[in-house]
């Protein structure tokens, strides 16, 4: 038996997202697409392959970037967290992978291991974010200690804004003069930008820059749309109606009975729950949409199902899709009732849900 929940794959819109992002950058900025937690939950290998004209792929662990290669994906790829002892390393240099490095142990790693053939090294310069990355004093000591390195090909500097998508933020631009001081004597490739610092901080682009959300057609902007910034929903979450019955006035709907039916209510019940995904903190009222048009949930989200109020579509039956979000219900939308981003919504979808590439 097919599964009842499915996620759409919108193979065309990740390329048309992918557009919109060179139409931001001189001819020749190259585009690293991040498509670690699973492509975003949409599917690693999926994603990898509709975004072939990306020049790298990056990825958050070996793991994937190993189901990369087996799916026989040549591409350079990039490990934005490095590795984890010496067998990883050598991992690395035999998948012909690119790493970061942001750490003492890993530099020592890489200092005392032969490898087969030299590697990539992103040296990882920590400008404000104190997540990863060496302090830019340290990173200019190793600089030319990679530089010279025979396990190293060649160095590109990376770091992360920790507030780009909050433009007017004052550690966006003390970041961006931190790297661009940092070994600013070097002629190393440089990579700054994230989705919303490529969008709003041309200064930031240098050679690599690394959108993640923006490929899959959500905003990384604050208080702008997807839409309204060209990008096209990649996902569109699905699930049938399994029930519809109606209740009296003053009914309540659900484990806590936390929605009362203020007048006879047709009540439909979706085939979806946290159990798929979709968070239970969405509040009633949240949309979802049947038949093109907006129904509110009602009552409270529940392992595999929840319920929402028809009594404004008559003409909704049993059968009917109904989208959760998508196509024609921004997933950042969702997020916001759930008070969350819309990151966590699609990377949070479990295996129940049947991905479709389309
Ligand atoms: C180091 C790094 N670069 C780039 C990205 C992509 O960011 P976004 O999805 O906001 O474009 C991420 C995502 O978390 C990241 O960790």
């Amino acid at each position: 038996m097919s599964r009842l929940v499915t996620a759409t794959i919108d193979t065309a819109a990740l390329q048309h997202n992918l557009q919109q992002v060179r139409k931001q950058l001189s001819a020749d900025v190259r585009v690293v697409a991040v498509i670690k937690a699973d492509g975003y939950g949409h599917g690693l290998v999926t994603v990898a392959h509709a975004l072939y004209q990306a020049e790298l792929y990056a990825v958050g662990c070996l793991d994937e970037a190993a189901q990369l290669r087996k799916a026989s994906i040549e591409k350079p790829i990039l490990l934005l967290e490095g590795f984890e002892g010496r067998e990883e390393l050598q991992a690395i240099a035999q998948l012909q992978l690119q790493t970061v490095i942001h750490s003492e142990q890993q530099w020592q790693l890489l200092n005392t291991t032969i490898l087969p053939q030299p590697i990539t090294i992103w040296l990882k310069v920590d400008t404000g974010m104190h997540r990863l990355g060496f302090t830019p004093q340290r990173a200019e000591q190793l600089l030319p200690l990679l530089e010279g390195h025979p396990s190293v090909e060649q160095v590109v500097l990376i770091s992360h804004f920790a507030n780009a998508d909050h433009i007017e933020h004052p550690l966006n631009q003390r970041q961006q003069q931190a790297f661009s001081h940092c070994c600013a004597q070097s002629s190393s490739a440089r990579s700054f930008s994230n989705s919303a610092a490529l969008l709003t901080r041309s200064a930031a682009h240098f050679q690599f820059v690394r959108p993640g959300i923006m490929l899959y057609g959500s905003s990384p902007l604050q208080g702008q749309s997807a839409a309204s910034l060209g990008l096209k929903p990649a996902l569109t979450l699905q699930a049938p109606l399994i029930a519809i019955q109606t209740i009296e006035p003053g009914a309540a709907v659900g484990y806590g009975s936390s929605w009362q039916a203020q007048r006879e209510t047709r009540l439909g019940v979706v085939a979806i729950g946290y159990g798929h995904g979709y968070p239970r903190r969405l509040p009633s009222g949240t949309p979802v949409l049947i038949r093109g048009q907006r129904v509110p949930l009602a009552g409270r989200v529940s392992m595999d199902m929840m319920t929402v109020d028809l009594t404004a579509l008559p003409e909704a039956i049993v059968g009917d899709l109904v989208t959760l979000w998508g196509e024609g219900l921004p997933v950042d939308e969702i997020a916001q009732q759930a008070s969350t981003i819309s990151y966590e919504l699609l990377c949070q979808l479990t295996s129940r849900v049947e991905r479709i590439a389309q």
